[in-house]
């Protein structure tokens, strides 16, 4: 009776080890050893005995063997770089099972639908699906760090293959300034501006919990949330269930997708408008650099103050004479919103101080409101004017101007924590509500905004102004009477 063929064992270093498949399996070809004679295993799930290489020992080659070229074919190459990322246990007997019928017959590299070859292309586009989940779905959260050191950016993500090794060059190269670290189950890595390190998983608690940034990234995808364009199926294709739990904005999905419908037919009954022209290279900059990994938000108003003086994002800021921040009460649960700083509002560096500031002070006093337990700001931070003479006219800002100027007033939420907003005007009521708003139909109504701020919207003071002379008070007391809608909040 002939000797069953000895067994060999091939033990690969961990999960992710492709150079150790490539080796052993040469080994192994070169050998002879049949598919099914070769066991393999990885060590970091070997039992403690298999450390000591198996009844059968290792493929080790013999200095012949290790020398045999091995001619695989170039697909084999490529899908077994993925596939043998896959979780299947059996993954690298398959793999070797595949090559080694592709050495020994000719015929089927020509064969697309053999099973085995199947199987594996399954596995590596399983693989190449779940790499490309993870540069899409990886969330940093910044880390205070110590004093000194730099920022550092830390996610949790929980990937369904072994793949953190083969997709940390991508966050290497899209995040090379940044220090940053992603946290997984089975394997962290870490890039400190030059080199990626490799080590051992961790918990979802040693990722850092959110922070304000993250509120404006949740701001940002409500306000591009578009529910004339809502497919739910196609929704979940692209950003399966499975991702939902560490993605801060899924949380904003269902609530979203239930408004989608009414939100739609809003849409539908609005005006047309203008079509917009096209934004600067600044402003497309800046609405890609809204996600939380390259913004981090100012924590506070007097660090908002201080960023808000140098913006540069659009070109209205390099002919002011300076930024006008908001002002009021820093804990207050109202926030005003107007449209920009006007010519005063400009030279004091103060909201509200002009002609406009002066029918809203009469408005606050009149609805018994003390101006400084309000927040007062504007949606646009610098004074957009044109030269008449001497004068310095007013000018609306360009939708574009108030998009580079809107994370600022998203900041001031994000700090502030109104529980509602008045948007004084359609400059306001569109950086509050991220729509066009009719305001003449709108006035006196509330909306809600996907983060829960309640927003009403009404006219802008100005509007109140440049009204006929005889209808001025009546169209005062209306105002009133929409601002008044607010008075739980304004004592609150
Ligand atoms: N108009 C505004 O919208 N804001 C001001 O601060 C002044 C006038």
């Amino acid at each position: 009776m002939a000797e069953p063929a000895a067994r060999r064992v091939a033990l690969l270093a961990d999960e992710a080890d492709l150079a150790g498949f490539r080796r052993h399996a040469r080994e192994c070809l070169a050998g002879g050893v049949e598919p099914s004679q070769v066991e393999w295993r990885v060590a970091s799930r070997a039992e403690p005995d298999l450390f000591g290489h198996g009844a059968g020992g290792e493929c080790s080659p013999t200095a012949q063997e290790s020398s045999t070229p091995i001619k695989a074919p170039a697909f084999f190459v490529a899908l077994a770089e993925r596939a043998a990322l896959h979780t299947d246990t059996n993954r690298f007997g398959l793999l070797y099972r595949l090559l080694w019928r592709l050495v020994h017959d000719n015929a089927l590299r020509h064969d697309p639908l053999d099973a085995d070859r199947q199987q594996v292309e399954l596995m590596a586009r399983a693989v190449r699906r779940d790499m490309h989940k993870m540069t899409a779905f990886v969330r940093f959260r910044p880390l205070a760090g110590a004093e000194g050191q730099p920022l550092q950016h830390v996610a949790w993500f929980e990937p369904e293959h072994h793949i953190v090794e083969a997709t940390a060059p991508f966050f290497a190269r899209r995040f090379a300034q940044m220090h940053w670290a992603i946290l997984t189950p089975e394997r962290c890595v870490r890039w400190d501006g030059q080199a990626l390190a490799f080590g051992p998983g961790a918990n979802r608690s040693d990722a850092p919990p959110a922070d304000a940034a993250e509120q404006l990234w949740l701001t940002y995808y409500a306000s591009i949330f578009n529910p004339a364009r809502l497919k739910l199926a196609m929704m979940q294709k692209e950003m399966p269930r499975r991702y939902w739990k560490n993605l801060p904005e899924a949380a904003l999905i269902q609530p979203l997708a239930a408004g989608a419908a009414q939100r739609e037919r809003t849409m539908v009954e609005q005006p047309a408008s203008e079509p917009a022209r096209r934004r600067p290279a600044s402003s497309r900059a800046l609405a890609v650099s809204a996600r939380p990994i390259v913004v981090r938000a100012p924590g506070s108003l007097a660090e908002l103050r201080t960023l808000t003086e140098r913006c540069r994002e659009c070109p209205i800021g390099a002919h002011a004479t300076q930024a006008v921040h908001g002002e009021g009460d820093e804990q207050a649960r109202l926030m005003l919103v107007g449209e920009q700083a006007g010519d005063r509002e400009d030279l004091l560096g103060r909201p509200f101080v002009g002609p406009a500031g002066q029918l809203l002070d009469r408005a606050l006093e009149r609805l018994g409101w003390p101006r400084d337990r309000l927040y007062l700001t504007n949606a646009v931070k610098h004074f957009k004017f044109q030269l008449r003479g001497k004068r310095r006219i007013h000018k609306t800002p360009a939708q574009q101007e108030a998009a580079a100027c809107l994370h600022w007033l998203e900041s001031e939420i994000a700090i502030v924590k109104p529980g509602a907003a008045i948007a004084l005007g359609a400059t306001a009521a569109r950086a509050l509500l991220g729509r066009d708003v009719p305001v003449m139909r709108e006035r006196g109504q509330w909306s809600t905004r996907a983060d829960g701020l309640r927003v009403l919207v009404t006219l802008h003071p100005s509007a109140l102004l440049r009204t006929e002379a005889g209808e001025q008070e009546a169209a005062f007391e209306h105002w009133v009477a929409d601002l008044a809608l607010a008075a739980v909040d304004a004592q609150g």
